[in-house]
């Protein structure tokens, strides 16, 4: 049992995370700090919040005496880190704020956990910590770059090449973690995801946008030709390898973890507008994301034979059930596409049409 401090668990992929650990019946208390920014939400988290193993907390992971004041009256043991500026296309408009939040955080999370678990906080030759403690940096796939279309899947070991500040700032996020462990021998891994689905997905990301906007007869924005690959894993999915990296991970591992379901953009619009019964005239072809990268996929062997994770879900019918989940929760659908998401869409896209 675990006291487990989950930052961002908020937005998309640490809601179902927290959702899934309480399910599992994985940690004995459950600590939420997120800043609650555009991508964070307590709507996510409405069937959870009274359970008495969860509480939430307002805040940001760089704030370092937020940080001190909850590893010592919560004794956390565990940082899983998913707070971060997440979307690529808000990079490239703000650099600056993903260095900040995603850099500059991960580190003040870094040293906020060695001067707590280290036995000796005070020596810096100190390699041992406090028993059973460990931090998981939750990354990305894209600080690889771009695969071109025949090249084998990245592994663990593959060069970091960035193409956007997002994965710049991911990329140099990981190497802190890196550092930390090689340095201070702080109990570390890294996990690297490909691109998830599933319910509670803010709706400025691929997926979720297109079911939007085909359910209001809106066009459906394709960047470029439309056939850049992503690598598509339900969020359950990467819930459960997140949980077994915890249990069974080695610290200084990177854990790939991929879905082998490569689809282009354009494949995956189609998809969602039949599932809809909607016309694939509603796909309207925009001008390209700067530096778009153009493949993504993972080897998973790592993963896959040292802690035995699989994903459970297979692709379509995953796909049909999140389709599903925004047709069934229109309260939420309103509140995440206000004003402030409307604005943005404008913004972002009111120039776009070649
Ligand atoms: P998201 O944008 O839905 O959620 C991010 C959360 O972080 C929000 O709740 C936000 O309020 C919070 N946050 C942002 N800045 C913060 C700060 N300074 N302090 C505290 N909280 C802050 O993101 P997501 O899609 O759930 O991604 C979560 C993590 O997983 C990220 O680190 C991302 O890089 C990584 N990841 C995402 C995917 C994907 O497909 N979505 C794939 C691989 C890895
Ligand atoms: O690969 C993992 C990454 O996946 C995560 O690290 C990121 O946090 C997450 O945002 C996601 O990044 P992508 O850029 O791949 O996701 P996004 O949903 O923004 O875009 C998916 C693809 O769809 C990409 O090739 C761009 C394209 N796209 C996206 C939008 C929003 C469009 O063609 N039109 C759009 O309107």
């Amino acid at each position: 049992m675990r006291n487990v401090l989950i930052t961002g668990g908020a937005g998309f992929i640490g809601s179902n995370f927290i959702r899934y650990l309480l399910n599992h019946d994985a940690a004995e208390k459950l600590v939420n700090l997120d800043a609650l920014t555009y991508a964070g939400h307590l709507e996510n988290l409405v069937d959870i919040q009274s359970d008495s193993r969860y509480l939430f907390i307002q805040g940001d992971i760089r704030n370092r005496p937020l940080l001190d004041a909850l590893f010592a009256e919560h004794e956390l043991d565990t940082v899983v880190n998913f707070a971060a500026e997440t979307h690529v296309d808000r990079s490239i408009e703000d650099p600056a704020l993903f260095l900040n939040v995603n850099v500059g955080g991960t580190q003040t999370l870094l040293e906020a956990a060695l001067q707590h678990w280290r036995l000796k906080p005070d020596d810096k030759h100190c390699r041992e910590y406090r028993r059973g403690c460990g931090f998981l940096q939750v990354s990305t796939d894209e600080v690889y770059g771009s695969l071109p279309p025949a090249a084998p899947s990245f592994r663990e070991d593959s060069p970091l090449k960035p193409n956007s500040p997002y994965s710049a700032s991911k990329a140099s996020a990981d190497q802190f973690v890196r550092a930390y462990h090689q340095t201070y021998g702080l109990p570390c891994s890294i996990s690297r995801c490909c691109n998830n689905f599933g319910p509670y997905q803010f709706p400025e990301k691929l997926i979720p946008l297109m079911i939007l906007n085909a359910l209001a007869d809106k066009p459906l924005p394709l960047y470029g030709d439309g056939l850049q690959i992503r690598d598509w894993l339900y969020v359950e999915d990467q819930c459960s390898a997140l949980k077994a990296i915890l249990d069974n991970g080695q610290f200084g591992d990177i854990y790939n973890i991929g879905a082998t379901n490569e689809f282009s953009n354009l494949e995956i619009v189609r998809m969602i507008l039949h599932e809809l019964g909607k016309p694939e005239s509603l796909i309207e072809h925009v001008v390209d994301r700067p530096g778009h990268d153009r493949r993504y996929a993972l080897d998973n062997s790592r993963i896959t034979n040292e802690l035995g994770w699989r994903p459970a879900h297979t692709f379509r019918k995953a796909l049909k059930a999140t389709i599903d989940w925004y047709l069934n929760n229109h309260t939420w659908v309103e509140q995440m596409t206000n004003t402030s998401y409307q604005d943005y869409y404008a913004r972002m896209y009111a120039a776009d049409t070649p």
